[in-house]
């Protein structure tokens, strides 16, 4: 498929969560998902291991199965101090932006189950309470692939979203994929869905100078 016209910064720079701008009634072709998750697996992995698996969900039990699944784990997190729309609820210029994320995260816990793919990025070996140097590369030789997998989406006119509380019920949801748990971490849950329009922008992030510390903290 022609991707779109855009420069290596503008891609970076452009890949949202793209939630309520889905469309959900136009399918997503299996050579399309192919294409991403050939792009992915350029991604470095710690000793070349390469020990990522992606499970590509197309079928309609299964995505409601999910779609559940992540729902409940929603509504359990909405509550949490720390969701989205609970933090910096005082601070005039982030409180809103905060919002309007929980606002988009609302949305998509309700029609998570109607994206036509849901992709569950997954890796060989499990690292829970693991030391840092065993769950950093652990998971950095399967993340970077993630988001490989949608900057090449975005290319392609799809959205996508990255996800991760279904995975406070990670067995359950194991269980629904035939995924071994004991042997096999998931990482994320991706919808899928070719996106309305493809007129994204950059998003206000952070002052870089709070953040970036040259020679030391
Ligand atoms: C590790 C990680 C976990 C996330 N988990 C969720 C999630 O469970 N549900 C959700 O709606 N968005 C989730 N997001 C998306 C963030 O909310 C989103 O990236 C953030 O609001 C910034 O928006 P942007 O990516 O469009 O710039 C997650 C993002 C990351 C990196």
């Amino acid at each position: 498929m022609t991707t779109l016209d855009l420069t290596p910064d503008q891609l970076l720079s452009t890949t949202r969560a793209v939630r309520r701008r889905m469309d959900f009634s136009r399918p997503v072709e299996k050579d399309v998902i192919r294409e991403c998750l050939e792009m992915a697996v350029q991604a470095p992995t710690g000793s070349n291991a390469q020990g990522w698996h992606f499970v590509v969900v197309t079928d309609a039990g299964k995505r409601k199965a999910l779609g559940d699944i992540y729902r409940r784990a929603f509504e359990m997190y909405r509550t949490m101090p720390g969701a989205a729309g609970n933090v910096f609820a005082d601070d005039p210029v982030r409180g809103p932006v905060q919002q309007r994320v929980m606002r988009s995260a609302d949305y998509l816990a309700e029609h998570m189950h109607e994206a036509p793919v849901l992709l569950v990025p997954c890796i060989a070996g499990r690292v829970d309470g693991a030391p840092g140097v065993m769950s950093a590369s652990h998971w950095g030789s399967l993340l970077p692939a993630v988001w490989s997998f949608m900057l090449a989406a975005r290319a392609r006119r799809l959205g996508t979203s990255w996800t991760t509380l279904h995975l406070m019920f990670e067995k359950e949801a194991a269980g629904v994929l035939g995924i071994p748990f004991d042997d096999i971490a998931q990482g994320a849950l991706i919808p899928v869905a070719y996106a309305k329009g493809t007129d994204f922008k950059p998003a206000p992030r952070v002052p870089l100078d709070d953040v970036v510390h040259w020679d030391g903290w």
